[in-house]
């Protein structure tokens, strides 16, 4: 994830900038620059490398101003070079970003016809000129931003600085999260708490679609229609931690809000942006074209990842693909084809059963592929080769945005076996990818359902038992929602495959058990889809008294007319992703259930986050 710091002070700033920049090194980056007024013109000093590099620049080439913003870049669009390092600036205007601008590609071609001239390959250089392109319309810096951002679409993070303005810096915020600090006679954004504690404790975590409009004396914070609003004030503890919870009761809750940024930052890795292609970021020490079969083995919540990428493997590659966890394939003694391939999937990249499948699959001569969040874990260094998930330390013991992570990177494999294997076309593909780019927007829309499903979710609380259905990939999903619920508030649950209702659980139906059904509405031209045989479970549920709780999309809404059904309405999105987005509702389902029952929600009793034992 990129890093973004600002400061708008009463001295020299840029060593302050490379100071809070170094305490946002956790999130990994490539490349680092900061820019400030310099007698009111904007002035920069990028570097490549790490942070030490940028030192070095500055101390070569110093910088006075004391107004600026600093950036540490994760190459997302465009390698990692001096020339793509942040800040992007025109002579009017420099920016710092986090995230993913989805329609970048148009945007800059519309720039280029009006004779943009671009410096680099980012996405980010076009939000500089678009701001300049409406400051030279004759708006002010507030009004050429509040236009820029209605022209955006995607889920990020900005912060800016203008030419000739010693007070005033903007930040943006509209999926990935940007802190306010207030300072006395100073005040700071940055990406999280953790950037900001060298200079202040107090901290305002903006919301989706608020923007700061940011002075010496303070900042106005308005939200996506431009009208004034407060955000709550906290003292962070983030000084002396290098991970935090913001502005979030639990780790939990920080980790489900942070997905449209992580997953985006996954993705972003995975897909050349420019080309709208997958781009793996490692070399596989296979073909895909010479393996006959694919097994994948994993535990609990990565196990559900892999059930997911099953129907994406057969579907974009058409590649076999048998699926167990991993307790079970570790003494099945499967039989196994030397040169095939086995995908191990582990958040922690230390379960034990994981890895003893993996040295199974090693010893019948299987490629290893393991797609882990820590990458030097056992499990990962026992690989052949590794696809990282960039989800960032997970801490609640209940994985979420390691979850999600790995579908992204899953989803972008499959996309690549189909792609190599000559079972998708180019068209295929561009769309597959177009559907992952938007992914992050998409979640960051099922996030604004936290309220109603806050309210759901203390209607949970006195029940004993709740059913989860799902059909296709949303199967998965559901036996993720289930698990979710039952680790962290202890009711128990149950994820079933809608279609096997009548083959046993419609005899636990009647009014005091839930029936969550995941179903977004997927019939199309081209499939049948499976929403219209869902909706006859829901029937069945219904005529016996169940409580049925839809998690779809608008159509799906329009069409599931069945009693005694609340609806939560998830955007329109292309089928294959709902695996990503339809998570976060389950999520937090689960997580204000478990907090209206007040249990460990970050540590459930019994479970621990790692499990390294048989
Ligand atoms: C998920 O919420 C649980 N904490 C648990 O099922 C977990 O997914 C499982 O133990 C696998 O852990 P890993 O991904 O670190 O291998």
């Amino acid at each position: 994830m990129c890093g973004i710091v600002g400061i708008i002070g009463r001295k020299a700033v840029a060593g302050h900038l490379v100071d809070a920049l170094k305490r946002l090194e956790y999130r990994g980056y490539d490349s680092a620059g900061v820019a400030t007024l310099e007698k009111g013109t904007l002035t920069r000093r990028r570097a490549e490398g790490k942070l030490r590099a940028l030192e070095a620049k500055l101390e070569r080439e110093p910088l006075s101003g004391q107004i600026g913003i600093g950036h540490t870049r994760w190459a997302t669009h465009g390698r990692p070079t001096e020339r793509n390092a942040h800040p992007h600036a025109t002579e009017k205007v420099a920016v710092v970003h986090n995230g993913i601008i989805e329609n970048f590609r148009e945007l800059r071609e519309k720039l280029g016809k009006n004779g943009a001239k671009f410096g680099s390959e980012t996405d980010t250089e076009v939000v500089a000129h678009l701001v300049t392109d409406e400051m030279k319309k004759g708006k002010s810096p507030i009004d050429a931003v509040a236009a820029t951002l209605k022209q955006l679409r995607g889920a990020f993070a900005l912060a800016f600085i203008f030419a000739g303005e010693e007070d005033l810096m903007i930040g943006a915020r509209k999926g990935s999260p940007l802190a306010v600090g207030y300072g006395s006679g100073e005040m700071y954004l940055g990406s999280d708490a953790i950037a900001l504690a060298p200079f202040t404790d107090l901290i305002a975590y903006l919301e989706d679609g608020d923007w700061a409009i940011v002075t010496h004396a303070g900042v106005e914070i308005r939200d996506v229609n431009g009208h004034k609003v407060e955000r709550p004030i906290i003292k962070s503890s983030a000084s002396s931690q290098m991970v935090d919870k913001g502005n979030h009761k639990h780790f939990m809750a920080k980790e489900i809000h942070e997905q449209p940024e992580v997953v985006g930052h996954t993705l972003a890795h995975y897909i050349d942006m420019t080309t709208e292609r997958v781009q793996l970021p490692i070399d596989l020490p296979f073909d895909w074209k010479n393996i006959k079969r694919l097994s994948i083995s994993a535990c609990g919540t990565a196990f559900y990842a892999g059930l997911v990428a099953k129907y994406w493997f057969e579907r974009f590659s058409h590649l076999p693909v048998e699926i167990d966890i991993a307790s079970e394939f570790r003494y099945r003694e499967a039989p196994l084809f030397a040169g095939d391939l086995a995908i191990f999937i582990s958040q922690s990249g230390e379960t034990a059963d994981t890895l003893a499948s993996l040295r199974y699959a090693k010893e019948n001569k299987q490629h290893v592929l393991s797609v882990v969040n820590v990458p030097m874990s056992t499990i990962a260094r026992e690989s052949d080769v590794v696809a990282p998930t960039l989800a960032g330390p997970e801490i609640g013991v209940a994985s979420t945005k390691a979850f999600t992570c790995q579908l992204a990177v899953l989803c972008c494999l499959a996309v690549a076996a189909g792609r190599s294997r000559g079972v998708l076309s180019d068209q295929d593909e561009q769309n597959l990818v177009r559907a992952l780019i938007e992914t992050p927007r998409h979640m960051a829309a099922a996030l604004s359902l936290e309220p109603q499903i806050e309210a759901l979710a203390r209607t949970l609380t006195n029940c004993h038992d709740v059913l989860y259905l799902g059909r296709g990939t949303s199967y998965p999903v559901a036996l993720e929602g289930a698990l979710k619920l039952k680790e962290i508030s202890y009711i128990h649950a149950e994820g079933y495959a809608a279609g096997e209702l009548k083959h046993g659980p419609i005899a636990l139906i009647d009014e005091t058990m839930p029936v969550v059904v995941i179903a977004p509405y997927d019939k199309s031209p081209r499939r049948e889809g499976v929403f219209e045989k869902t909706v006859s479970n829901m029937q069945e549920v219904a005529a016996r008294g169940g409580r049925i709780i839809l998690i779809t999309d608008p159509k799906g809404a329009r069409e599931a007319t069945v009693e005694s059904t609340l609806v939560l309405t998830l955007p329109d999105m292309a089928t294959t992703v709902t695996p990503l987005v339809y998570a976060i509702p389950v999520q937090l389902l689960a997580y204000h259930t478990a907090v209206a029952l007040n249990t460990d929600v970050d540590q459930p009793r019994n479970l621990a986050k790692s499990v390294t034992v048989e």
